[in-house]
C-alpha cells in the first residue's frame, strides 16, 4: 500500500469519530495510513483510501504484524463505560497489549489519545483507567507524546453535543444535574487532530491537554445548545441520583446508555475542563450558530456504534 517513499502511519478507530478526523489529516499531509478496528467493513469515506484490519488484542503476533512498517500509531481506543466482557480493566490490558506489538514492530511513536485530568487515585473508573493506560505507555520503551481532550464535538458524531441538542427537541424538559455552575470547555475534533499531529513531533514523554477556547457552566452551554436549535424546553435543575435515573429511564427508552452514574459525577467535578492555556481554537459558541439547524435532529446511539453492529473480534 505504501508508495516509494511515502510513509505509513496507523490510527485506530479511523472510521470511528476522531480517529476518523486524524486519518483525515494524515492522507491530506499525504501519508499513508492504516487502521485497526472491531468494525472493517463498517460504511465510511475513508474506507476505500485506509486499509483496516482487526483488533487483536488476542493474539499479540497478529497484533504486532498489524503494526510492522508504521512510522507514528495515533491511538485513540478506549471504552465509554463497561459492559458485559468490555470492563476497563481488560481496556487497559489491550492498551497495553497495543503499546508492547508497537515497540516489537518497530514503531518510531506513540500519540496516545486520553483524557483531561486522568488520575491513579481517582474514584471514577474511567479516569483511573485513563491514568494506568498512560503509565503503562511511559513504560513501554517506545517514544509517545499525550494528548487529553477534555469533551470532543463537531465533525458530525460527536454524541454528547448532539444527544443534548436531541434531547432537547424532543424532550418536554431537559434536566440538570446539581447546580450547573461546574465549567466544561469542549475541543473540536479539527484541534484535537491537529493538536495529535503536532504531537507526533514533540519532544518524547510531552503530555499535554486537548481543549477549547471557551470555557463555561454546563448550565450555560445546555442553553446555548437550546438557543441554537432553536427550542424553549425548561431545563431544570435535579441532583445528580434523579438525574441517573432520568438518564436510565431515557436509555431504557433509546436502548442506549445515554449518561452513566460515572459520567455525571466526572460532569459534576469539573473535570471537562483544563487547567492549561488552551490549544484548541475553533470555538464552541460560533461552532453552534452553524451547527444549530442540523444538531440533533437524528439520535446517535453509543450501543449501535460499538456493542450492536458486527464484531471481528471477540475480546473489547
Ligand atoms: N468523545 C469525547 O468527547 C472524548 C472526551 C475525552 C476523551 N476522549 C478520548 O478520546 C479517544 C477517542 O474518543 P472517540 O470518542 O473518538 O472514540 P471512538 O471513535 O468512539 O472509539 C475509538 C476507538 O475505540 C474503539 N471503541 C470504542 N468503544 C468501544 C467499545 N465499547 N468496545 C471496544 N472498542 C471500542 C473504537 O472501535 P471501532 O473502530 O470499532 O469503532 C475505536 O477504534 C478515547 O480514548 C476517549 O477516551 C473522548
Amino acid at each position: 500500500m505504501s508508495g516509494r517513499g511515502t510513509e505509513t502511519d496507523l490510527v485506530t478507530g479511523a472510521f470511528s469519530y476522531s480517529g476518523s478526523r486524524i486519518a483525515e489529516l494524515l492522507i491530506e499531509s499525504g501519508r499513508e495510513v492504516r487502521t485497526l478496528t472491531h468494525h472493517p467493513d463498517r460504511e465510511h469515506p475513508l474506507r476505500a483510501r485506509v486499509q483496516a484490519s482487526p483488533y487483536r488484542f488476542d493474539d499479540p503476533l497478529a497484533l504486532i504484524r498489524s503494526l510492522e512498517g508504521i512510522t507514528t500509531l495515533y491511538n485513540t481506543y478506549w471504552v465509554r463505560f463497561e459492559r458485559g466482557r468490555t470492563t476497563f480493566a481488560a481496556a487497559v490490558a489491550n492498551s497495553r497489549a497495543l503499546f508492547e506489538a508497537a515497540r516489537r514492530a518497530g514503531v518510531a511513536r506513540i500519540v496516545h489519545v486520553s483524557i483531561a485530568n486522568p488520575s491513579i487515585d481517582s474514584p471514577l473508573p474511567y479516569y483511573r483507567g485513563k491514568a494506568l493506560a498512560e503509565d503503562a505507555l511511559a513504560a513501554a520503551h517506545i517514544a509517545y507524546s499525550i494528548v487529553r481532550p477534555t469533551w470532543i464535538f463537531g465533525g458530525g458524531r460527536d454524541i454528547l453535543a448532539n444527544n443534548i441538542a436531541w434531547i432537547l427537541r424532543h424532550m418536554p424538559i431537559f434536566v440538570v444535574p446539581g447546580d450547573g455552575q461546574y465549567l466544561v470547555q469542549p475541543v473540536h475534533v479539527d484541534d484535537l487532530a491537529n493538536i495529535c499531529l503536532r504531537a507526533a513531533n514533540g519532544g518524547s514523554g510531552e503530555v499535554v491537554d486537548a481543549a477549547g477556547p471557551d470555557a463555561m457552566p454546563f448550565g450555560a452551554l445546555v442553553r446555548a445548545i437550546r438557543d441554537a436549535v432553536g427550542k424553549n424546553t425548561p431545563i431544570m435543575r435535579v441532583s445528580p441520583a434523579a438525574m441517573t435515573a432520568l438518564a436510565q429511564a431515557l436509555g431504557f427508552l433509546l436502548r442506549d446508555v445515554v449518561l452513566t452514574a460515572d459520567e455525571i459525577r466526572g460532569l459534576t467535578a469539573g473535570l471537562l475542563v483544563s487547567h492549561r492555556p488552551a490549544l484548541g481554537h475553533i470555538s464552541f459558541i460560533e461552532w453552534l450558530d452553524e451547527s444549530g439547524p442540523t444538531l440533533g435532529r437524528g439520535y446517535l446511539n453509543e450501543l449501535d456504534r460499538h456493542f450492536r453492529m458486527r464484531r471481528t473480534s471477540a475480546h473489547a
